[in-house]
């Protein structure tokens, strides 16, 4: 039980949403069925469709048998769904929120946690709906609690941020980075500091570069008219990768300001490696049908436009440029219908004639550390070979049933008002000025844009790089 017997009112809009359907409720199943929900924890669960309490409930079902984590049993599916209640009403219509007003005049004073699973174009009206209705005034504490994308440059993003603050302080802003709740994203430090061996390590002396990298197998999927306004730079670098990055790099600390400032100086300093166009690969997918007859091109996805100039792939070469990291190559790199699905970060240490040792930290879907290193070969020759140690921390079941999934880990976050797993204003803000001036360099230098058959490791030129970047 968290607080015993708080009253929380989880006000979730968007809930016939693919992602509440996918992820959130899910992950408060597995809240529920775990015992960390408070009696009075209730799911306000509000969508347009004209569903009934049961039809809804219907329709969880098999999300839920699909989705969750700590397994599926009847008795605590019934409990978890006596939380819940759909609520049909506009949310761009403040007479609406009547209902929502009389929900909470039931148990005033109480937390009030606004989830907007929406597109961030509605923040607006439902923040000033909530307001202007009186819902928030009926709070004890209230959150809102947001979905990226939080902006498409640091003009836009800044827009949204002021409309936001009309009607939150940034205290009460919880900005979703889903990459925050991932296991081995919350053990990069743990890695780091708990390991005083690898601290001394830690510089452009013995570090060559390091690889940051998310591949995935998937296309884009349902998202086209998403996704062809944002591509792979906005959609994963400035928010995922950029956290990565900073984790690996910044002083640990203990205090939520000074962590977040010494993350916040990572961001700021990161640039292109040589400023040159050579430091940037832009790929987009096409169809495979070596592979497979089905798998389409990026432009050929529904609603994506056909002569479309978004990136499905991209690899950057960059540097932080702070002491002791100044001439370390940071590779970013992500892409969308590659030959795997694999995040993980590489850092390759300097060799000296022998293969150089790595350091590997697998995130998804495998979840691990590895060191590579070498070693004489057994038997009578004196030659070398490189072996891999090996910790596979997701293969051992326990591991596996003991890890919340990420969406779990941060809803626990919001719910016991903890901030530490959600991104302050601050580093969206320097995030995306770092990446609003690589795209205008991209855009000045006119980086081309390379086809990469689907299934594959990006265009060509990324081997040509790894080769380059590992001599
Ligand atoms: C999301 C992106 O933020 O992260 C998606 O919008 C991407 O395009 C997803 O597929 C990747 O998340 P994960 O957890 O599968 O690595």
């Amino acid at each position: 039980m968290m607080n015993g017997n708080k009253t929380t009112f989880f006000t979730l809009f968007g809930a016939t949403g693919d992602l509440t359907y996918r992820k959130l409720i899910p992950a408060l199943y597995n809240l529920h069925s775990l015992d960390y929900l408070d009696k009075g924890f209730k799911i306000l669960a509000i969508g347009r469709r004209n569903y009934t309490q049961q039809e809804y409930y219907d329709i969880l079902r098999p999300w839920c048998e699909k989705f969750v984590r700590t397994g599926f049993n009847e008795r605590v599916f019934d409990g978890f769904l006596s939380r819940i209640e759909y609520v049909q009403m506009r949310f761009d219509e403040v007479e609406d929120y009547q209902v929502l007003v009389e929900r909470f005049k039931e148990c005033p004073k109480s937390q009030h946690l606004y989830y907007l699973a929406v597109a961030s174009s509605y923040f607006d009206v439902i923040a000033s709906n909530l307001v202007e209705s009186g819902c928030t005034a009926l709070a004890n504490t209230k959150q809102c609690v947001i979905e990226k994308p939080f902006g498409t440059s640091f003009s836009t993003a800044q827009e949204l941020n002021d409309t936001l603050l009309k009607f939150f302080c940034e205290e009460e802003i919880y900005r979703i980075d889903h990459y925050l709740g991932k296991e081995m994203i919350q053990n990069l430090l743990a890695i780091r500091s708990e390991n005083p061996i690898l601290t001394p390590l830690w510089n452009d002396q013995l570090i060559d570069s390091i690889v940051v990298r998310a591949l995935e197998e998937v296309g884009v999927e349902s998202r086209g008219q998403y996704y062809d306004h944002f591509g792979a730079i906005k959609d994963m670098v400035q928010n995922h990768l950029f956290q990565i990055v900073s984790l690996l790099l910044m002083k640990p600390s203990s205090n939520l300001d000074e962590r977040i400032a010494n993350q916040n100086e990572i961001i700021e300093h990161l640039e292109l490696y040589h400023q040159s166009e050579d430091d940037v690969i832009l790929g987009q997918y096409e169809a495979n049908q070596a592979v497979s007859d089905s798998l389409k091109g990026y432009k050929d996805e529904e609603h994506v436009d056909p002569n479309s100039k978004t990136e499905t792939f991209v690899s950057l070469r960059t540097r932080v440029n702070l002491e002791p990291y100044k001439n370390i190559k940071v590779i970013l790199q992500t892409g969308k219908r590659t030959h795997m699905r694999s995040t993980e970060v590489i850092i390759n240490f300097k060799g000296h004639g022998a293969l150089p040792n790595q350091l590997i930290i697998k995130i998804s879907p495998d979840e691990g550390v590895y060191l590579r290193m070498n070693i004489k070969k057994p038997g009578p020759s004196h030659d070398v070979e490189t072996v891999m140690m090996e910790y596979c921390q997701s293969c051992v079941y326990e591991n596996r049933l003991n890890t919340p999934e990420a969406y779990e880990r941060l809803l626990k976050a919001a719910i016991l008002l903890d901030r530490s797993l959600f991104t302050p204003w601050e580093m969206v803000s320097s995030s995306w000025r770092v990446v609003d001036e690589w795209l205008d360099f991209i855009k000045t230098h006119q980086v081309p844009l390379l086809m990469y058959p689907a299934k594959t490791y990006g265009p060509t030129k990324v081997m040509e790089h790894i080769n380059e970047d590992l001599q």
